[in-house]
């Protein structure tokens, strides 16, 4: 059962794929892709019993189940051009949907989620299962992702919507607790957590009451090494070549570094309790109002890192906030970011359609509206 997320990623990858227009020479391709996804869920059901005594049948399941991640990452990131697909009808809306420039742009990254599905089929022999190697095209596409989807705690977005309370909420419980916490961000991908950490990172409350902070973008491709010493060298005043220590070394450092300070240490985008583990060593839970801040996916994660702790969940943006967002970032030109009134049909369509996710308005509907006022 653990896997019927999977299936289910799989499920949505396989039909977003059906509803792209690609070009006819690559049409065979991607179905070939959908008939592999299809076979990879097929197996995924058995797997799933297998799965406890096999640890070659896990690796690949593992592997799959990474791959299916990344690829709703990918789906997540172009929601809206795919979205505005639907909108056929609308002359302008479609002309902006299938330019070859967004079909490129879906084609590049499709590319690097199909070169993994087919490096997992090949190295697997139609999962007759041989050992799991880490393909390099796999792994350079990693990196490529993972550099685009870094994040800063720097930058902060001045366009953002209505997430006062969530931020109030968060930085009280962040200052007003006394004792050590790891309090999670949860929702979907593209729903703010990132967003929402970053405003509370930066409050001037929080700012005051801890002595140092640190923000690390963890990511599922993390290398705890990294991690550790990202985080060593936000708190430290002067640090030494860490290349030569070992993970357990590094660990005792930032140990110490914590140690009687009070700290918030922010892990963003974390997505398994195996990675919260590999770094959890690393926080002293003693002392008075430490403090570690996640943003993830996946519940299981928040309440893994501390049952104590109840997770913030996001909640999808009101029809209202939507609309200002879509506003804000469309009418970047206008001075009072005002619709104008000929958009005001399609400008809310686009705002039902995207369901309140902000990634999705921003995508979709930002980019759409651009085009429109630039003819
Ligand atoms: N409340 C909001 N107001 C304005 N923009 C937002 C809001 N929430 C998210 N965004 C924007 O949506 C995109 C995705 O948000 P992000 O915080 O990265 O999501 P997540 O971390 O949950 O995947 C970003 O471009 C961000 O600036
Ligand atoms: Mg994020």
């Amino acid at each position: 059962m653990a896997e019927a997320a999977v299936i289910f990623v799989l499920e949505r990858v396989a039909d977003v794929l059906a509803e792209i227009h690609f070009p006819k020479d690559v049409r065979p391709e991607i179905q070939r892709l959908r008939d592999e996804l299809k076979r990879m869920q097929c197996f995924l059901k058995d797997a799933d019993a297998k799965q406890e005594s096999d640890l070659q049948v896990r690796n690949w399941v593992s592997d799959v189940r990474n791959l299916a991640y990344d690829a709703e990452d990918l789906i997540d990131t172009h929601i809206l051009k795919i979205e505005s697909f639907k909108y056929k009808k609308r002359n302008f809306l479609y002309r902006y949907a299938s330019t070859l420039k967004a079909r490129t742009k879906i084609g590049k990254d499709l590319a690097a989620i199909r070169t993994r599905i087919s490096d997992i089929a090949i190295s697997h022999e139609a999962y007759g299962i041989r050992s799991i190697g880490d393909g390099t095209s796999h792994a350079i596409a990693n990196e490529r992702l993972l550099k685009l989807r870094r994040t800063t705690p720097r930058g902060q977005d001045k366009d953002i919507v209505g997430l006062e309370e969530d931020i109030a909420t968060l930085v009280a419980r962040l200052v007003l607790e006394d004792q050590w916490r790891a309090i999670s961000i949860v929702g979907m991908g593209g729903i703010g957590k990132t967003t929402c950490a970053k405003e509370v990172y930066n409050h001037g409350d929080v700012q005051t009451f801890f002595d140092c902070r640190a923000w690390v973008y963890v990511s599922q491709q993390f290398r705890t090494r990294d991690i550790l010493q990202s985080i060593i060298k936000q708190v430290a005043t002067r640090t030494k070549d860490m290349t030569k220590l070992l993970e357990e070394e590094l660990e005792e450092m930032l140990y110490k570094l914590l140690q009687g300070r009070r700290y918030l240490v922010v892990l963003d985008d974390i997505w398994s309790t195996t990675a919260f583990d590999s770094l959890a060593k690393a926080f002293p839970s003693d002392g008075s109002g430490n403090k570690l801040l996640l943003t993830t996916r996946n519940n299981n994660v928040a309440l893994h890192a501390d049952a104590q702790s109840l997770p913030h969940e996001l909640r999808f943006r009101s029809q209202e906030d939507s609309w200002k967002l879509l506003c804000r970032k469309a009418f970047t030109e206008s001075i009072d970011r005002v619709c104008p009134p000929q958009l005001e049909e399609i400008g809310q369509e686009i705002v039902v359609k995207c369901s309140g996710l902000p990634l999705a308005i921003i995508v979709v509907g930002g980019d759409a509206f651009k085009e429109k006022m630039a003819e």
